[in-house]
């Protein structure tokens, strides 16, 4: 791993530690690299009203958005999945980290051990709809 790599795998994997998700027990970390240099990191929280659970990704945008960065540069999504399979982001979070992250960003996706995939933001997220295009 890359130092920065590593230094969003710590992020992440003590974020999800804090994970709140006794409904799913699906404990997720996601982890940020802002274009000032800093690591944001979040977890997933749940309610009761099972809908209004938010994921971890948009609660990292959220903690960077708040310290006045709002452009990404990396992310690691740490989540355990059965075989090792590497858990992605879902489609509501494409379009959140679409919202500040361009189209070469790259998204690790991580367990606890290791990162067991590498996928850029246009790869996850094609032909997607974002601030350019309202532009005009
Ligand atoms: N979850 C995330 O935090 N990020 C994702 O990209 C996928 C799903 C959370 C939402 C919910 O708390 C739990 O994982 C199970 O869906």
């Amino acid at each position: 791993m890359s130092d920065i790599v590593s230094q969003l795998h710590k992020a992440a994997s003590a974020a999800r530690k804090n994970s709140y998700s006794p409904y799913s027990n699906f404990k997720v970390g996601a982890a940020l690299l802002g274009a000032d240099g800093k690591i944001y990191a979040a977890a997933n929280v749940e309610n009761a009203a099972y809908p209004q659970s938010q994921c971890a990704e948009a609660s990292a945008i959220g903690v960077m958005v708040a310290a006045g960065c709002t452009e990404i540069k990396e992310v690691l999504v740490l989540a355990e999945a059965p075989g090792d399979e590497p858990v992605s982001c879902c489609g509501g979070c494409r379009q959140r980290l679409n919202e500040f992250a361009g189209p070469e960003v790259v998204i690790h996706m991580a367990n606890e051990q290791r990162v067991l995939g590498t996928i850029t933001m246009k790869e996850m997220l094609p032909m997607s709809f974002g601030p350019k295009q309202l532009a005009k």
